[in-house]
């Protein structure tokens, strides 16, 4: 299910090195005690103003309340079911025996043995002369069945006819109590508090298709916007899923020359007639570079996947990859719903702008900078299959290489509870983030806030069930 354009990468940071080389020393670090309490004050003050500005927002936003809480279409028919939980959720992720053990590393981050159901589908027994039993905190496996009669006449790799009967091979399985199949790769994490609440907006005994696009522009050209890209994964209703594998077999052979498995599984539900629904917290990450800047303005949507991690450079400046994630997680563990949610405030006493991406990064902009902008996605990264700087399906904006124009980044650092039903989280500012200093006053101002403090509500997941949901429901 990887879209790899299967060029090797030469130098995935190279176009960004001028942005994270640090050529200043710190200073900070020898700060006399006076500025030390200056900056103990201003973030003081700070932690007023965001306790202020965070408890009050919903009051003071009308137009929120008003798509957020009042939108009533299509309710789900009241019934006594239950909700829908993680044991009703049949995962099925594509992976293979030889690539495994480097791959589970991602998996293992998310997967809960015995309480996340389904399984890593191999090409072939793991282990095989090495002996080592499977670990038991990756999913369980199974291996695929034999795809050799199937017709594959595209240039990728024929292991997309295996992904895509995955979904079948699942369902034939006919466990118990099964709502929705979730396809996912072998390095495709997910939250799946998230995906379960973002999965009880929809009626599961009604044909649905969820995922997400790819970010580059190109990719959704080349193979097409109408599936869920197969790295940030997808989920099928149990009604769907039954009447795909009815037609998966010969529905394969009928697509033979297209790329990936998840292009093929697109068309052959795109046949049946239901088409894709776009949920924004499935992130394929068909992006070069750094995701600092996808990540820290989140749309209004839950997160529920992150992909590619290997091709891209770690979420946090000076950790490496997979303790990125596991760092992100622990805020995410705290407060599943508020994860990466975006919230920015002005301090109309300095001028100074403020953007928070909750659990993530807190940018601040000694100078005012429009809601609009602040909402607008930096540009730390490339697309995915020609390196370009353009289009993507969304806007972004510059990240500027004047030190009077950046942002000065804090990086999420720790999380705790805090009284009732609140969160603290922690923001440092990282070092490599001082190489280049603005040596204007507002600047130098702004400068010597070492952390930030953000108290915030334990967002309520039930909020995204209020959120207007797409029109076109299929049936
Ligand atoms: C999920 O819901 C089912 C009812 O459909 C219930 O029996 C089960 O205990 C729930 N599981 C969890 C983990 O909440
Ligand atoms: C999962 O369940 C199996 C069988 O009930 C048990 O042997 C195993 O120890 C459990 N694993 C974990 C991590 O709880
Ligand atoms: C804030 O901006 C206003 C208007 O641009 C300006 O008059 C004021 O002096 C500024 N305040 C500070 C502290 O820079």
């Amino acid at each position: 299910m990887s879209h790899s354009s299967g060029t090797t990468i030469q130098d995935p940071f190279k176009p960004w090195k001028h942005l994270f080389s640090s050529s200043i020393k710190l200073t900070f670090l020898t700060q006399n005690l006076m500025r030390a309490l200056l900056a103990i004050c201003i973030v003081a003050a700070l932690y007023l103003f965001f306790f202020g500005s965070i408890s009050n927002w919903r009051i003071n936003c009308p137009e929120c309340d008003k798509t957020l809480f009042h939108s009533t279409l299509h309710q789900l028919p009241s019934t006594n079911e239950e909700k829908t939980n993680i044991s009703h959720i049949l995962f099925g992720i594509g992976g293979s025996a030889e690539t495994w053990n480097l791959r589970r590393r991602y998996c293992e981050v998310w997967w809960r043995p015995n309480i996340t159901r389904g399984f890593v589908w191999l090409d072939e027994e793991p282990g095989k002369g090495s002996g080592e039993p499977w670990p038991e905190t990756s999913p369980p496996y199974k291996v695929s069945a034999d795809t050799a009669r199937f017709k594959y006449t595209s240039q990728g790799s024929r292991s997309a006819v295996r992904i895509a009967r995955i979904v079948k091979e699942s369902f034939e399985l006919g466990l118990e109590n099964v709502r929705w199949f979730v396809m996912g790769d072998d390095d495709t994490v997910f939250f799946t508090e998230n995906l379960v609440n973002v999965l009880n907006k929809y009626d599961y005994r009604e044909m649905y298709y969820i995922g997400g696009n790819s970010e580059s522009v190109e990719q959704d050209l080349f193979h097409t916007y109408s599936m869920g890209y197969g790295g940030g994964g997808f989920a099928v209703s149990y009604p769907l899923a039954a009447e795909l594998v009815r037609i998966l077999d010969g529905c394969i052979d009928r697509y033979a020359e297209l790329y990936g498995s998840d292009l093929k599984i697109g068309s052959c539900i795109n046949e049946i007639g239901v088409p894709v629904t776009k949920e924004l917290g499935f992130h394929q990450m068909d992006i070069r570079g750094s995701p600092y800047g996808l990540l820290s303005a989140h749309p209004l949507a839950p997160l529920i996947s992150l992909h590619h991690l290997d091709y891209l450079e770690p979420l946090f400046q000076g950790v490496d990859r997979v303790n990125s994630v596991k760092k992100l997680i622990k805020a995410y563990k705290f407060d599943p719903s508020r994860t990466l949610q975006h919230s920015f405030c002005y301090d109309l006493t300095r001028n100074w702008s403020v953007s928070v991406s909750w659990g993530y990064t807190v940018q601040l902009y000694p100078f005012f900078v429009t809601a609009k902008d602040l909402s607008t996605t930096l540009q730390t990264f490339l697309t995915w299959g020609s390196w370009s700087h353009e289009p993507f399906t969304f806007n972004t904006r510059v990240m500027s290489l004047k030190p009077c124009e950046r942002p000065i980044i804090f990086n999420f650092d720790r999380v705790q509870r805090f009284g009732n039903g609140k969160t603290l989280t922690l923001y440092r500012k990282h070092n490599s983030e001082q190489r280049k200093q603005c040596d204007r006053e507002n600047y130098k101002a702004a400068y010597k806030v070492m952390s930030f403090n953000v108290f915030a509500d334990v967002l309520d997941p039930g909020i995204w069930n209020k959120v207007q949901r797409p029109s076109s429901v299929p049936i």
